[in-house]
């Protein structure tokens, strides 16, 4: 029997912040997600105009990457850094570029229209429930 009142959140969207909230290489919004069943920091950037957001958790060992609050930039705006052993990360893909990281920064789709920025659930991605 088909169960009619099954919704997939696939790629739904949820409201993030304002875009004006996210300058060019500034301080990052938080943001929390459900993720593979777990309740996870994630954070949006951005960078060359794009808006882009990773689940906060660095590939070295899976801790947060800011140890000053929403500060993962590094000072030239160009990498995004963890705090805890410098690894460095491209700001458009969360690809590690340096340092103790492997692969890349768990990368979260996001959209923005009439200056609000959306990231899309996904089936392993979910709101957090309240
Ligand atoms: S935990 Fe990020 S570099 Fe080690």
């Amino acid at each position: 029997m088909v169960d009619l009142q099954f919704k997939p959140v696939t790629n739904e969207l949820q409201r993030l912040c304002k875009a004006v909230k996210l300058l060019e290489g500034g301080l990052a919004v938080p943001f929390d997600v459900n993720f593979a069943g777990q309740t996870c920091r994630a954070f949006a950037i951005r960078y060359e105009g794009m808006v882009q957001a990773y689940l906060n958790r660095c590939t070295h060992v899976a801790m947060e990457l800011d140890w000053q609050p929403n500060q993962i930039f590094d000072d030239s705006g160009q990498w995004l850094l963890c705090a805890s052993h410098g690894a460095a990360y491209r700001p458009e893909t969360g690809q590690c570029v340096g340092g103790p990281c492997q692969g890349s920064l768990v990368k979260i789709k996001v959209s923005e229209r009439d200056g609000v920025v959306y990231w899309h659930s996904a089936d392993n991605l979910k709101p957090v429930p309240f």
